[in-house]
């Protein structure tokens, strides 16, 4: 079971063993800006190539790509973007501190100085970020970084359909970055300016899209399970409408427990013919589809789950931090990652730092890293080592001992039951294979 868990508590832990440090540091930061370190790219990379298989290799109705994160600004005109992708925001008159207007009581104190009955009224703030192409610094070169990644999909709906051969229902997913200006970012890595997307458009037959719409709530959660983020602290939201994004006449919003209260951590819109409609209205491109076998022509409608990855690796973090007290007596604090999604599969621990042992762990380390990755540490006790493993979540440690250099064997030690196992050096490397490649 995992444990209620501060952020101070995750943050600090995601700084002192290298998963998230704060942006340009040395330079005082960059407020909200986060860095993702050595463990951190790991855990990241193995979620995505979760959601990857999931969703698009283990199907035969998804394809991917890989769009230009600056894209033509006409696809931000069509998508509705340049008009109504934006905040109501508003700002104290007295201190200048500025806030969502949906997010705080306007007729309040001002949080930050105090002052009351202060604020100015809201002014709709579009959150795309701008910047420029070439070196003239004009309305013409102006262009945007994604707010989304869903826009390429359409965009390149057609290409994709004549390249890949695709029938309705299928999708086109796409992992990748997104940059939205936003008012009050905060709470980690929750709200940040510049974040990864995992979303993916299915295209249906307008007449079939609630079937297809429950089918992919339910492969949601499936997802949520397979990366262990607790389903007790997981809820759905059906979002009313004045609450939907403009393109979206149903949404469905999971929600997490984080510490910081109840929040958004992924959606489900249905988004109709919205986009299709839109990008054919503006570019002039037929984006219909016909039906091979009954010829029937239409735009098709489109489901999208869509899948924050920072929001993911949070929710996982929260959800595998447990304590407990040691075989020693002393706290444990123990990341209870699946094994897929772990930085670390095994730790290579030589017992004590003597020579005829480490000429038998290094060499252990240096293949089992040709197959998955590994840690090899010969510093301080074996029990802070342990400690150290548990606390980033490698699910095993391998201790060569002076047994080892007679019986040519091994003890593996399991993150989670502790017990402890001989394995023969010789067979270690199926034995822990197959243990880490399962998503139990
Ligand atoms: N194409 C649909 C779309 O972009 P969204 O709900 O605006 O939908 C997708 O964003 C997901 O990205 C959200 O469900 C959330 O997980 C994540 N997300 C949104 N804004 C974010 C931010 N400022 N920082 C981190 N993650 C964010």
């Amino acid at each position: 079971m995992s444990k209620d868990v501060s952020m101070d508590t995750i943050v600090n832990l995601a700084k002192r063993r290298g998963f998230v440090f704060a942006g340009s540091e040395i330079y005082g930061g960059l407020a909200n800006s986060w860095d993702y370190g050595p463990l951190g790219v790991e855990l990241q990379n193995n979620i995505k190539k979760a959601w990857w298989k999931k969703f698009v290799t283990s199907r035969l109705d998804m394809v991917g790509i890989d769009a230009a994160l600056i894209m033509n600004p006409k696809v931000w005109e069509a998508s509705g973007h340049v008009a109504t992708f934006s905040d109501p925001l508003v700002e104290c008159k007295n201190c200048h501190e500025r806030y969502r207007a949906d997010q705080i009581d306007v007729t309040a104190a001002c949080k930050k100085c105090g002052s009351k009955n202060t604020f100015t009224d809201p002014a709709a703030f579009n959150l795309m970020l701008k910047t420029f192409l070439g070196p003239k610094e004009d309305v013409a070169a102006q262009a945007y970084l994604r707010p989304e990644t869903a826009q390429a999909m359409f965009a390149d709906f057609s290409q994709v359909l004549a390249s890949s051969r695709k029938r309705v229902p299928f999708g086109i997913a796409q992992i990748g970055r997104a940059f939205r200006n936003e008012i009050t970012p905060g709470n980690f890595i929750f709200r940040v300016r510049e974040f990864d997307i995992m979303e993916f458009e299915y295209f249906v037959h307008p007449s079939e899209w609630e079937k297809h719409f429950e089918y992919w709530l339910m492969e949601m959660h499936d997802w949520i399970e397979e990366c262990g983020i607790s389903t007790q602290k997981s809820h759905d939201l059906e979002v009313l409408k004045e609450d939907r994004a403009h393109y979206s006449s149903r949404t469905v919003d999971i929600e997490f427990d984080y510490p910081f209260g109840r929040r958004e951590l992924y959606g489900l819109a249905y988004r109709g013919d919205f986009d299709l409609r839109n990008h054919s209205e503006h570019s002039g491109k037929d984006l219909s589809y016909t039906d091979p076998v009954t010829s029937e022509k239409y735009i098709p409608h489109v489901i999208e789950p869509t899948f924050g990855l920072g929001r993911t690796f949070l929710a996982v973090l929260l959800s595998a931090y447990d304590e407990e007290i040691g075989e020693d007596g002393e706290k444990r604090v123990v990341l209870r990652l699946k094994p897929h999604l772990a930085p670390v599969k095994a730790a290579i621990l030589p017992l004590m730092k003597k020579e005829e042992i480490v000429n038998v762990a290094k060499p252990l380390a240096e293949m089992l890293a040709k197959e998955f990755p590994v840690e090899y540490d010969e510093t301080q006790s074996i029990g802070k080592r342990y400690r150290r493993q548990d606390e980033i979540g490698t699910p095993y440690c391998v201790t060569v001992d002076y047994e080892s250099l007679e019986d040519n064997a091994v003890t593996v030690r399991d993150r989670d039951s502790m017990k402890q196992e001989r394995v023969a050096i010789a067979e270690v490397k199926d034995y822990l294979g197959e243990k880490i490649s399962t998503n139990n």
